[in-house]
């Protein structure tokens, strides 16, 4: 493959979106997309079939080499579900030679880590800088070089289950791939969506997808919080059924063609059709029961993120406001609701690159796979050409290059 190319694969509940970047004059560009449903493959974000993950990764693979004219051998990937934990930490060592050398910048890391006990089955996936502290002094992005005598760093630790990344892996390779990188998939899809701007001042960003809600909440330029709710579009797919007593595929169309949030009506009465249940015949009904349906759900998840965010708060008493993304984020009157509700200036996120797919890649359920991209050249850049491994380890994802590299030998 063409080492100028970087491929994000997203494993998701109900799909997997293979997508290659191109990088020209230091911007990515998208030349490849390919999709396939996951058909069972995962449930709430993690692997429970491993052959039919394979078989949907080749076919979204397979699309994607086509239309970018290329062949993938390695791909970044992302993590999701409910086994997923974030936390804060925060390490302190003593300066010695009274000047922040690069190696105790990573020593503070390490020691920040070492602070978080870590069970057996769980892998940490990154260790996030938020900042530095020198002699108390906080909010230092980049310490090197400066005096002081005692140096404090703050970060935000993601695990996950061993099992579930091992199962991610081992569909990746099984398919023919290897794993350049995983990333938490709420933090890939941060890398498409939200504007620095927003990550500086405080965003949360909700990845609506169709098994997960992802939480992760950005401010000071570093991931603060993340949180992972088991519901999803599915969900709502599932209510429908049984609330109108119809297939689910029947309300999985029902839900994408008339689905919305109670405000999005605005008095429109408008009346739809709902095929019967095993030949039963088709009925009529007004479009606002369906809304409302979508909307107990929605308010229901809104209250769960509320909760998260308060938790989140903390650390970060201001958000500057909230960013949607995933497939379910068209839901039509969604980010009014999510404003109403959580009282902040709420936008939809679309994946942001620039090339010839942008229409093609328009779409919040692309969000991840392109995310996944970004994030893919982010490594690629930090860890630089030759660059000295101790070197790699600095910055705002610290070690996980090399912690990656050899958790891979031991699980592959
Ligand atoms: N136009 C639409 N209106 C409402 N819901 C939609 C629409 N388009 C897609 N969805 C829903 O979006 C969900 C899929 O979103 P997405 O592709 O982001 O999920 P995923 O990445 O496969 O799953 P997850 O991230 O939860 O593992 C499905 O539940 C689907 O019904
Ligand atoms: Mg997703």
């Amino acid at each position: 493959m063409n080492q100028e190319l970087i491929v994000g694969l997203d494993i998701g509940t109900t799909k997997v979106c293979a997508v290659v970047g191109e990088v020209r004059d230091n911007q990515v560009e998208v030349v490849g997309v390919g999709t396939a449903p996951t058909g069972g493959g995962l449930r709430k974000s993690v692997v429970v079939n491993i052959d039919s993950t394979v078989k949907a990764i080749r076919k979204a693979v397979e699309e994607a080499e086509t239309m970018a004219g290329c062949e993938i051998r390695s791909v970044y990937t992302g993590v999701a579900g409910a086994h997923i934990q974030g936390q804060n930490s925060h390490g302190v060592i003593v300066i010695k030679e009274r000047e922040v050398t690069p190696a105790e910048v990573d020593r503070v890391i390490d020691s920040a880590r070492l602070m978080v006990s870590i069970p057996s089955d769980r892998s940490v996936i990154h260790t996030l800088v938020q900042d530095f502290l020198i002699d108390g002094q906080d909010g230092i992005r980049d310490p090197v070089g400066i005096h002081g005598v005692r140096l404090e760093c703050r970060v935000h630790i993601v695990t996950a289950a061993v099992n579930a990344l091992n199962n991610i892996v081992k569909c990746a390779n099984r398919a023919g791939l290897e794993v350049n990188g995983i990333a938490l998939q709420s933090l890939a899809t941060g890398e498409a969506v939200l504007t620095d701007e927003e990550k500086a001042l405080g965003v949360a960003l909700v990845d609506l997808g169709g098994g997960t809600t992802d939480l992760a909440v950005f401010a000071g330029n570093s991931l603060r919080y993340s949180s992972v709710i088991p519901v999803g579009g599915n969900n709502l797919t599932n209510d429908i059924a049984v609330g109108l007593q119809t297939s689910l595929q029947n309300a999985e169309q029902l839900k994408k063609d008339y689905g919305c949030c109670l405000n999005a009506l605005l008095g429109l009465e408008e009346s739809i059709e709902i095929p019967g249940l095993g030949g039963r015949k088709a009925r009529n009904m007004s479009r606002r029961e369906l809304a409302e349906i979508i909307h107990l759900r929605l308010s229901e998840l809104l209250g769960l993120i509320s909760k998260e965010i308060q938790k989140a708060g903390a650390a970060n008493p201001v958000l500057a406001g909230a960013v949607i993304s995933g497939g379910s984020a068209q839901i039509a009157g969604l980010a009014e609701l999510v404003d109403e509700t959580l009282y902040l200036p709420t936008r939809l996120g679309y994946p942001k690159v620039s090339g010839g797919l942008t229409d093609v890649i328009h779409d919040p359920a692309y969000a991840t796979g392109v995310g996944l991209v970004l994030y893919g050249y982010r490594m690629q850049q930090e860890a630089g050409p030759g660059r000295p491994r101790s070197r790699k380890t600095r910055g705002s994802r610290v070690g996980l290059w090399g912690r990656l590299k050899n958790w891979f030998q031991e699980v592959v």
